[in-house]
């Protein structure tokens, strides 16, 4: 198939609810892409932060050809092996609290789960998130997300949810009620702009839900397994949810979602409550365990601080050469540049140049390469990023003139 051909057969059939890039990737390998013509890119997209241990990982690809040959699919209903040994796995790199787990087919299922149990398990409805939030779309998730643009045209999604302002502990502190069963909150906001949250307010949450007898809800969907150089990234703050949500790279690419929880939250789910079919299949169990080895023995959380801060301070100097850049942000290898303007066309010029960007948000660039990603290919990135800055400020001078 040729690009054309893709392109024409994409557009339609498939809902356009994506906002394409004109790209067609075929193959990868570690922190890079090659598409429909051959040309190769470094990614920084990283599938929105799925391609985690690298693309087509060969820890994960072996696991998910043994399993497939063995057997792809076996209800929750039905014990299997390779199930079990995810579920060991997980529980050993959960925060220490967390002894139970429910099995999904992604992040927003991760978020539904959570949500349901709280209010089983307090016996309330009312839960409190932020603004900038981002949990998911399904109409639960999307309940819980804060950006009007993707709720307005859903009216009556759960009624029982009320935003505060994201790091304001009094703010949060003045919203809760006899009704509140819990917080929900991410320790860095990826979609609304890589907003970290400030030191303090994950430990005052705690503190906060401790004393009013609320569950604590971390979505680390985007910002677990590594991602921020800790595994959790709750663990920057040391502070330890009731409820974890993660999804994304805990598959190595294939799609699975988690819920963890305390073993006495999560009892109030009896059989039949809460299932999903695909829920715990086989080959997503199998290539999340060989996701979870690679990360663990390959050292890749420590790669990811690593190489997180030489990234970051390369940006931190593009900031200081370039006057469109208002600020850089995040942790480990979850960052941001934010723009004065509008950044489309940087994205589509990083194409052009051999770099696959992400936008968070009209003016913020979020980097979530893979965890593998090397040094050169950092220096790469950084390269091509100050060549498409001063381009796009050669381009506003013109205009001003
Ligand atoms: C923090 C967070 N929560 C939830 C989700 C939803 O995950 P999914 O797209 O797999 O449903 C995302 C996805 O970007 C996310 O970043």
């Amino acid at each position: 198939m040729n690009w054309e051909l893709i392109k024409e057969l994409e557009d339609k059939y498939f809902a356009p609810v994506y906002q394409k890039f004109p790209i067609a990737i075929v193959r990868g390998f570690g922190a890079t892409v090659w598409d429909i013509n051959g040309k190769e890119y470094v990614d920084c997209m990283g599938g929105y932060g799925v391609a985690l241990v690298g693309h087509c990982n060969p820890k994960v690809v072996e696991a998910i050809k043994k399993q497939a040959e063995r057997l792809i699919t076996c209800h929750g209903s039905l014990y299997n092996d390779t199930r079990a040994t995810l579920l060991e796995k997980l529980i050993k790199i959960a925060p220490k609290s967390l002894d139970k787990v429910y099995l999904a087919n992604s992040g927003a299922e991760a978020v539904e789960c959570a949500l349901k149990l709280a209010r089983k398990y307090t016996g309330k409805p009312e839960i409190i998130a932020m603004t900038g939030s981002f949990h998911g779309k399904t109409l639960g998730a999307l309940s819980t997300t804060w950006n009007p643009k993707y709720r307005e045209a859903y009216s009556n999604l759960l009624t029982h949810v009320r935003f505060a302002p994201f790091g304001k502990l009094d703010k949060v502190e003045e919203l809760i009620s006899n009704d509140t069963a819990a917080i929900i909150v991410e320790p860095i906001q990826g979609e609304s702009g890589i907003h970290v949250a400030p030191n303090g307010f994950l430990k005052g949450l705690r503190e906060i839900c401790d004393r009013k007898n609320i569950l604590l809800i971390i979505d680390e969907i985007q910002t677990g397994f590594g991602r921020t150089g800790k595994m959790w990234c709750a663990q920057h703050w040391n502070v330890e949810p009731d409820i974890m949500c993660v999804a994304k790279g805990i598959g190595g690419g294939f799609p699975i979602g988690a819920t963890l929880a305390k073993s006495e939250i999560m009892s109030i789910f009896k059989p039949g409550d809460h299932t999903s079919t695909f829920g715990g299949n086989p080959l997503a169990c199998a290539a999340a365990s060989a996701a979870i080895d690679y990360l663990l023995e390959n050292n890749l959380i420590e790669n990811a601080a690593k190489m997180g801060s030489i990234f970051k301070s390369g940006l931190e100097g593009l900031a200081k050469k370039h006057k469109i850049v208002r600020e850089v942000r995040g942790l480990g290898l979850m960052l941001g540049l934010e723009s004065r303007f509008d950044i489309r066309s940087i994205l589509l010029n990083g194409i052009r140049d051999g770099v696959l960007l992400l936008y968070s948000g009209r003016n913020i660039l979020r980097f979530l390469p893979p965890l593998v990603i090397k040094e050169e290919q950092i220096k790469f990135t950084l390269d091509v990023l100050d060549r498409l800055l001063s381009e796009e400020e050669a381009i506003r001078e013109s205009h001003n003139t």
